[in-house]
């Protein structure tokens, strides 16, 4: 579940208010489009969220915990426990494989490597690249480093899924795969936010979350 309430954000370098006042309830389960023109607040909604970007007023919920409550050592162990994101450009490593790319994240909390490792194998094999694991990310194709990053997103199995433009380097025909494979996902249990400004991406959503001029809006996808 994730709640704002009388959100604001203003970024202190331009003093520019982004966000004005959102309130959203998103609950568990829920797969929620982002959609609204560039420079309308998507990314930063993501960051609030993931606790990236700490907003200026108002109060955000996560799983019923009040994230600015928290210390920032606590904040970020919460965030890793329940919160993952997938960028637009995958951000893999470039000098790691695909199994090191996905086990990365939580080598530094996890002693029982090989048990990370059989999970990392397990996740690669969910996303159709059991093939590849030894493999560096430029020998991969954009779908195929989007997979991977899917795989490192889940290692940590969080039950919030953000993604950021996440098929908007893809052609179209990766862009379905990915969205097929986001739908497995979904119906898992995990709740995704998925900014675009594709609608046909929009689509697969159950709900959306429209942005313009600083406000936000909350309704149900239209078929
Ligand atoms: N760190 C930052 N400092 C100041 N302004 C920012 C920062 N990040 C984003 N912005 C501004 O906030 C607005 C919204 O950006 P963003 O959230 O990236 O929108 P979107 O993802 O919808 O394109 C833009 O005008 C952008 O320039
Ligand atoms: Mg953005």
């Amino acid at each position: 579940m994730i709640l704002l309430k009388n959100v604001r954000l203003t970024y202190p370098s331009t003093s520019l208010t982004i966000l004005n006042d959102v309130n959203i309830h998103i609950a568990e389960g829920e797969w929620v489009s982002l959609i609204g023109p560039s420079g309308s607040g998507k990314t930063s909604f993501l960051k609030i969220v993931s606790g990236l970007v700490e907003c200026t007023e108002g109060v955000v919920h996560i799983n019923g915990m009040n994230i600015k409550e928290l210390s920032i050592n606590k904040r970020h162990e919460f965030i890793r426990n329940y919160i993952s994101t997938v960028y637009q450009q995958f951000r893999l490593l470039p000098q790691f494989t695909v199994v090191e790319n996905v086990v990365l994240p939580l080598i530094p909390y996890i002693k029982q490597k090989k048990e990370l490792e059989n999970r990392a194998l397990e996740l690669i094999e969910k996303v159709g690249l059991s093939h590849r694991i030894h493999h560096f990310p430029y020998q991969l194709s954009g779908g195929e480093q989007q997979r991977v990053a899917i795989a490192r997103a889940l290692v940590s199995d969080p039950s919030i899924l953000l993604c950021d433009e996440p098929t908007g380097n893809l052609d179209t025909k990766n862009r379905d795969s990915i969205l097929d494979l986001l739908s497995q996902i979904h119906k898992t249990g995990k709740t995704i936010l998925l900014a675009t400004h594709d609608n046909v991406v929009a689509k697969r959503g159950d709900s959306v979350i429209t942005f313009e001029d600083g406000a936000v809006y909350k309704g149900v996808m239209s078929p």
